[in-house]
């Protein structure tokens, strides 16, 4: 009888006493972490965003509007995310480390994705980050450029427009698995009402894969941008170098757009490599555009071109392309894009033609 008691009502008791205690730790632990406290993130010095949760700083400046770079979603893999800490946010994570340069740390640069906003912080964020906005989008077109590369065409429909510079990217949000991944904007800025993306299929890849086997006409996507300190230096008028590969054609096409628009007024030489005659796309808009500007020549180039390809143009690695057709580069600039391996080969190349290190951009597509 005594034992029957104890099982059915002090065995409950302490049950509900120990998650009773629990719960007051965990509200505890909270309050002491600056969970429930309101504090202000304060930008720029001039605008003040209130805050109730404790949450990270990316995802507290998402939820107000602002949306800073970040490819990788937040998984502390892409490094696009920083901002500069004036006040506040703790010590920095070791995560956080391999992306940060000294002078960085010297400067508190953080990535916005591991600060947890627990108390009042103080950051600096460049203007020109603020640009970026929010677009609901419809899939308006999809085109096979090749076996692997697809063209993707988005029309704002909240807001209407989007203002770029040409090689700027965007950030597509892969709708039903959350994931967020950078993509080249591939049209002309002065077409704002659509962009067109250049999408690569990389297997086993999550966004890729959904763009390429799930994607539709008429699908609803959500597209943050423009992005990116990788756009033409419209104010110089230096000669331009090119070089690109796979699908990081799609920022220089941005560019040769626009430098079209304007009657091609610098001198413009672009390399582009691919393995075989399969892996070429937008040859007759490049060739045309070579028949129309004397200031434009294209450069295609196969590394591994197979019997079939009948190929008359260059062969080789794109590195010894650029080599072979560069003289003195001390007064060009340069814009590169495709993948880390083929821009870190490229800026060597460009280096021994006396390249000016300030005058060389690039995006890796990592
Ligand atoms: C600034 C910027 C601009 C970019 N612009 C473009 C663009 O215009 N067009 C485009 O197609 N891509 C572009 N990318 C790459 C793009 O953001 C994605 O990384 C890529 O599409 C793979 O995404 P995923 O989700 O399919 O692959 P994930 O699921 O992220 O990766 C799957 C696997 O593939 C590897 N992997 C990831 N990316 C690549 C890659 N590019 N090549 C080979 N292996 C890879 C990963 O290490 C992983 O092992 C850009 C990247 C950056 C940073
Ligand atoms: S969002 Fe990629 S590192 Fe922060």
């Amino acid at each position: 009888m005594n034992l029957l008691l104890a099982i059915n009502v002090f065995i409950p008791l302490i049950i509900v006493g120990i998650l009773l205690t629990i719960t007051l730790l965990l509200i505890g632990a909270n309050i002491l972490l600056g969970g429930n406290k309101m504090k202000t993130v304060t930008i720029n010095k001039d605008k003040a965003l209130p805050v109730k949760d404790t949450d990270t700083l990316l995802n507290i400046l998402s939820n107000n509007k602002i949306f800073i770079p970040s490819a990788c979603g937040g998984k502390a893999t892409c490094g696009f995310c920083k901002v500069q800490v004036i006040k506040g946010g703790g010590d920095v994570k070791p995560m956080e480390e391999p992306f940060l340069s000294d002078q960085e740390k010297q400067d508190n640069v953080r990535l916005s994705c591991q600060v947890k906003v627990a108390d009042n912080i103080e950051i600096a964020i460049p203007e020109s980050m603020l640009n970026a906005q929010e677009y609901h989008c419809e899939v308006i077109n999809i085109e096979d450029l090749t076996y692997d590369i697809k063209l993707v065409q988005f029309e704002f429909i909240e807001p209407k427009s989007m203002s770029f510079k040409p090689g700027q990217y965007a950030q597509l949000k892969v709708p039903g698995i959350d994931i967020i991944r950078a993509y080249s904007i591939a049209s002309n800025p002065s077409m704002t009402h659509k962009i067109e993306l250049i999408i690569r299929m990389v297997p086993k890849g999550k966004a890729t894969t959904f763009v390429h086997r799930a994607l539709q006409l008429g699908d609803k996507v959500i597209v943050t941008g423009p992005y990116g300190n990788f756009y033409l230096q419209e104010d110089s008028d230096r000669d331009i170098i090119c070089i690109a590969g796979g699908s990081g054609k799609a920022p220089i096409r941005s560019i040769l757009h626009y430098l079209k628009d304007q009657g091609m007024p610098r001198k413009v030489k672009y390399f582009f490599g691919a393995r075989s005659k399969k892996d070429l796309y937008y040859t007759e808009e490049f060739v045309e555009l070579a028949k129309e500007y004397p200031n434009f020549e294209y450069i295609p180039a196969l590394s591994d071109p197979l019997p079939e390809d009948n190929w008359k143009g260059d062969v080789g690695l794109i590195t010894e392309v650029v080599d072979k057709y560069s003289d003195d580069l001390s007064d060009s600039e340069a814009y590169l894009c495709g993948s880390p391996g083929m821009i870190n080969a490229c800026i060597e190349v460009l280096n021994k033609h006396d390249i000016s290190s300030d005058n060389v951009y690039y995006d890796k597509f990592s």
